[in-house]
């Protein structure tokens, strides 16, 4: 039989995402470059050869945009802004007409009835900094936290909801360690040194928009998943123990208790970032929300020759998937929301992202159609109701994401809207997941079989 589960009244319904992803204009109106232009613009880093020279248009589309969001019925949304776009270099020259771009954002949303909620730093570095050797120096860090005073300065009187930074474990690991993301290094010390002068950012930025914006909340997003080993061995479970503290528990410990995870750190001389005097109280300052983004599971098993942690992930079996080649893994969601809350009792959290990739088309009645999406939607929203029961203060849900976008290295292949993208005509069509969404949002509830 059919079930409402029925959330908050004053819950936030929304969806996210972020600069580089959808607005294009990437050399407008005196915008400097970030480097993920540079990144896209070099041979063989994106997989279909794209660029967010483009993406959604949404620097020109923003108005179609928002009333879309309003159309669905979203009473919040979450995205970020383009440093290079208010400051061309990173610091010094401030370019006005990028600041007007999200001044008129934010007071279309506004008159929309949709609340804001800003990331500062969703991976868009400009250019220039990275030229003096970006997130791995630490000047990055208070250059950082003079952006976020000047465009807090801007619009904290009518933005109350701040975001430092979106998953500095992707951008430590990936874009410094691995080198699959910009700006594209290979260096695993240099990564774990990124993801210090990252959080040190944080830190200080909380305190510029406490000051600014006294009236407002201000957190972190960062990406966590459940760990689970392998099988019931001892070195399963070792390998299980270890991957969250690299994960999850690295950015989790600083923020919420002041100090690195020491059983990571023990494992190897790269878990041994510089750290100054002072700078962990600074990375610990009080937060008022933690942004989860949730999207799968790990799986891990013990393998002595995968140095410094000695894990691997596994795939498992029988498990569904999307076309990321994530586990769809619902209960996931319910598990790091209680486990964050019980272990690191932020005042409040937020479901930052969540959301998956399927290979949508338009239908031939016009329509597109992503059962797939729906059932992973519902699913997920459930485990946060259940979540919201079992007491953690969950106060919203943004879907990962508005509309389909570039999705970095995969470029234009992964779709991951509740809107579809025509990248050719830039027409925009509602999914059934967001028909659905917005049944959801008018009833506050979710029905499920
Ligand atoms: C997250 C990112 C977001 C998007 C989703 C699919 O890691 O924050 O920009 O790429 O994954």
């Amino acid at each position: 039989m059919a079930k409402k589960l029925v959330f908050p009244s004053d819950f936030y319904f929304g969806t996210a995402t972020a600069s580089y992803q959808i607005e294009g204009g990437w050399n407008e109106d005196g915008k400097g470059l970030s480097i993920w232009d540079t990144f896209s613009h070099t041979c063989g880093k994106i997989r279909d050869g794209s660029t967010g020279d483009v993406a959604c248009d949404h620097y020109h589309l923003w108005e179609q945009d928002v009333a879309l969001m309003k159309d669905i019925g979203c009473n919040a949304y979450r995205f970020s802004i383009s440093w290079p776009r208010v400051l061309p270099q990173g610091k010094g020259r401030f370019n006005p007409l990028g600041m007007e771009f999200y001044d008129r954002l934010v007071d279309a949303l506004l008159k929309a009835g949709i609340t804001p909620f800003i990331t500062l730093y969703h991976w868009d570095l400009p250019q220039a900094l990275q030229d003096e050797g970006g997130w791995a120096v630490r000047d990055t860090a208070y250059y950082f936290a003079e952006y976020a005073s000047i465009v807090v300065h801007k619009l904290g009187d009518r933005v109350k909801h701040w975001i430092t930074h979106n998953e500095p474990w992707v951008v430590a690991w990936i874009g410094y360690g691995w080198g699959e993301h910009a700006p594209g290094l290979k260096n695993e010390r240099v990564a774990v040194q990124v993801a210090h002068h990252l959080l040190l950012s944080h830190g200080l930025a909380v305190e510029v928009i406490r000051d600014i914006c006294p009236d407002g909340e201000v957190g972190i997003t960062l990406n966590l998943s459940p760990v689970h080993p392998a099988s019931d061995t001892e070195n399963d479970k070792i390998a299980a123990v270890r991957h969250d503290g690299f994960l999850n528990r690295w950015f989790l410990d600083p923020i919420f208790r002041g100090h690195y995870p020491p059983d990571i750190m023990e494992l190897s001389p790269i878990f041994l970032p510089e750290v100054q005097p002072g700078d962990m109280a600074i990375i610990s300052r009080r937060v008022d929300f933690l942004g989860v983004n949730y999207y799968t599971r790990s799986i891990m098993k013990f393998n002595a020759s995968a140095k410094p942690l000695q894990v691997e992930g596994v795939a498992p079996e029988g498990a569904e998937f999307t076309e990321m080649g994530w586990e769809i893994y619902p209960p996931g969601l319910y598990e790091i929301l209680m486990r964050v809350q019980k272990d690191y009792n932020p005042p409040k959290l937020y479901i930052t992202e969540n959301g998956a990739a399927f290979a949508d088309e338009i239908s031939p009645d016009g329509g597109v159609h992503d059962p797939k999406r729906v059932d992973y939607l519902k699913k997920h929203f459930a485990q946060a109701h259940r979540a919201i029961e079992d007491g953690a203060r969950l106060a919203g849900y943004f879907i990962w994401s508005l509309m389909d976008n570039f999705e970095w290295a995969h470029g234009f292949t992964k779709r991951f809207g509740i809107v579809y993208t025509d990248y050719a005509t830039q027409r925009r069509i509602l999914k059934d997941s967001a028909l659905w969404f917005k049944k959801v949002i008018a009833e506050k509830a979710v029905e499920i079989d």
